[in-house]
């Protein structure tokens, strides 16, 4: 009984509180002067765009039942104690306009947090106005077109904790002094073209959680301090011009869930030694980062990695037994290695797979039929590796989302069976095998979304009848040499690329292929 009391009257109190809570956000109107700096900041903004029905400024009207309380706009949020705006998101807006120095919006200085990101600035530059605003933590101009330098005011905006500026078309020296703001835990500039920068000595105390500047031109070293920030979850610095080598101190960054460093210009090679304690990545991306050696055996606790990608390293060895602990993986590439050996048949417990490439390695074998368990594989690329088709052509196997089938120089001997079944294929590479015999006529119209057939180099003698190619989505058609005699088949109307050259083909046409007039290049 007492405990049931107790409780209904500790429900009683936080209704009371409840209450207490909407009573003032209903009663706290907005302050006139800030309600006035936003209609002059909608105004400023050209009528197409402010009255378009899907713009958050459509319902700031200076006039009607809730003009007056501009707390009630849609995109605006206020303090509940004081009324001062202390938010705006105007994200996806279809604001098309110029962002003046002058803009009212720089005057609403209790703003916190300001999104405006998705829409048209159109190669507005930053204005260093922004800075007047001192109680901003967060700022999002993701994809908004802005252009020119970022303003170096930025970097005395002490209460900066977030701050966006990915996606845009700044240009110059990013502000270094931007890392020091003590504050600061998100910092993304990723996708500015020509946005040049280096990172800076980091400090012990800085608390980043995620760093991302991915696709600029930030270049010199990666210094050896960055594995101070032992906060930091994410870590995006590929497509960058970094050189020197990966320093072995983001080791150290345990918290690390995401951490990206492909295509920089490391001129230093470097083994993988260093990544035992980074067990909670979950994306690794470590595409041609001058690395090389043999895949590490602590790869047995890397259980969370969704995306591993090793691809074009110098990696040696045979693919290790502990990678099949890695039963999360959707993406493995360890393409353009020098990996050897067989090809585990415990690759079966990848069951999770959508995109593996093991292509362009010194592997000795794979046996085909392993990569059925993996029935969300959407793209399997293999060339190069010698591949056993040991499923029995009765069977039934199938690989259901397979859409990219990749095996260049496998050492085939006859087209994959498990084809038949693939309704979703859009690209078929079976070139430079050692295919005999004819074309099997199912091999065009196995999958109404097929584009892309390349079988060039074989020793193929005939087309099956009939000469017509039905799948109409087909694009690229190789059958270059080979053997084959007697009439082509017609290729569908939207052909861009027919290569046949290099066959026993008669020199005179069909008449029926001149009536395929859109074929851009037919080559023979
Ligand atoms: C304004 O509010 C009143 C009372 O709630 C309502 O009758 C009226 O239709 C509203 N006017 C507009 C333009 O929404
Ligand atoms: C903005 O500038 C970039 C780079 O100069 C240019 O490619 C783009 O077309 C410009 N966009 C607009 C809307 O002016
Ligand atoms: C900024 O806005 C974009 C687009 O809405 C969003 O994808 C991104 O996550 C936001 N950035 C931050 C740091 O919240
Ligand atoms: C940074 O922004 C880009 C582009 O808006 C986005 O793709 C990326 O995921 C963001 N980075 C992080 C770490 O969230
Ligand atoms: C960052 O802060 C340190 C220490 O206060 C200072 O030495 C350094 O010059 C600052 N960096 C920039 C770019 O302002
Ligand atoms: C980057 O700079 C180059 C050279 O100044 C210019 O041609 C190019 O349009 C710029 N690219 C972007 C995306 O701004
Ligand atoms: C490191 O952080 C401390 C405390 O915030 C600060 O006093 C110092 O200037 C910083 N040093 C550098 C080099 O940033
Ligand atoms: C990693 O951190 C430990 C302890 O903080 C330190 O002794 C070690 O030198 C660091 N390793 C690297 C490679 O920076
Ligand atoms: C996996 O992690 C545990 C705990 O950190 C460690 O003792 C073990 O040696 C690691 N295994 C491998 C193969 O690195
Ligand atoms: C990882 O693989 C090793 C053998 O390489 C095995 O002993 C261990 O139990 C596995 N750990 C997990 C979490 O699957
Ligand atoms: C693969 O092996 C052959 C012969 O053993 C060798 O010539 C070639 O360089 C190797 N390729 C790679 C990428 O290691
Ligand atoms: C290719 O396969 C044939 C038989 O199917 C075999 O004799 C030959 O050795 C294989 N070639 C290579 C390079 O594995």
């Amino acid at each position: 009984m007492a405990a049931s009391h107790s409780f209904k009257l500790l429900f009683f109190l936080f209704l009371l509180h409840s209450l207490h809570i909407i009573t003032v956000t209903t009663t706290m109107l907005c302050h006139d002067h800030e309600r006035s700096a936003l209609l002059h900041f909608k105004q400023s903004l050209p009528a197409s765009s402010s009255s378009s029905a899907y713009s958050k400024t459509a319902s700031w009207k200076a006039s009607g039942n809730s003009s007056r309380d501009c707390c009630s706009w849609d995109g605006v949020e206020c303090d509940d104690a004081t009324g001062y705006v202390i938010g705006l998101d105007l994200s996806s807006s279809l604001m098309q306009a110029t962002l003046h120095s002058k803009s009212t919006l720089f005057s609403l200085v209790h703003l916190q947090s300001l999104n405006l990101a998705e829409n048209y600035f159109m190669n507005s530059s930053i204005p260093p106005e922004i800075s007047r605003l001192s109680s901003l933590s967060f700022i999002n101009l993701s994809n908004s077109l802005f252009s020119g330098q970022i303003p170096h005011e930025l970097s005395g905006m002490s209460k900066l904790a977030s701050l966006d500026l990915s996606f845009n078309y700044l240009y110059g020296d990013f502000p270094i002094a931007i890392f020091n703001l003590s504050g600061l835990l998100v910092l993304n500039v990723s996708r500015n073209q020509n946005l040049s920068g280096y990172l800076p000595e980091f400090n012990t105390t800085s608390p980043f959680r995620e760093l991302d500047i991915a696709h600029t031109k930030f270049s010199g070293t990666i210094p050896s301090s960055i594995g101070n920030l032992k906060s930091l979850n994410k870590l995006r610095l590929r497509n960058c011009y970094f050189s020197g080598s990966i320093p072995t101190s983001i080791g150290n960054m345990t918290q690390l869930t995401y951490l990206s460093l492909a295509y920089n210009m490391f001129n230093k090679s470097d083994d993988l030694s260093w990544l035992q304690k980074l067990t909670k990545l979950s994306k690794l991306n470590l595409e041609d980062t001058n690395l090389y050696g043999y895949l590490p055996p602590s790869f047995a606790n890397f259980t969370q990695l969704t995306i591993l990608s090793l691809a074009v390293n110098r990696f040696v060895g045979e693919i290790p037994l502990c990678l099949m602990n890695m039963t999360q993986l959707k993406t493995l590439d360890l393409s353009f290695n020098a990996l050897t050996g067989q090809i585990p048949r415990s690759f079966s417990q990848l069951k999770n797979l959508e995109h593996l490439s093991l292509s362009h390695n010194n592997f000795t074998g794979v046996e085909a039929d392993i990569f059925f368990s993996s029935r969300n594989l959407a793209i399997l690329s293999l060339s190069g590796c010698k591949i056993t088709l040991n499923s029995p052509h009765h069977s039934n196997f199938s690989l259901p989302k397979l859409a990219i089938l990749e095996l260049f120089r496998c050492n085939l001997t006859e087209f994959p069976y498990f084809l038949q079944f693939a309704s979703n294929l859009r690209a078929l590479v079976l070139g430079e095998n050692n295919i005999h015999g004819n074309i099997p006529h199912w091999i065009w119209h196995a999958s109404n979304k097929l584009e892309l057939i390349n079988l060039r180099d074989n020793f193929l003698t005939a087309f099956e009848n009939p000469l017509a190619i039905q799948s109409k989505s087909l694009r690229y058609i190789d059958i270059s040499n080979n053997m084959l005699q007697g009439n082509l088949p017609i290729p569908p109307p939207n052909t861009y690329l027919y290569s046949v050259q290099k066959n026993r083909i008669p020199g005179e046409l069909s008449p029926m292929m001149c009536g395929v007039s859109k074929i851009t290049r037919f080559v023979r």
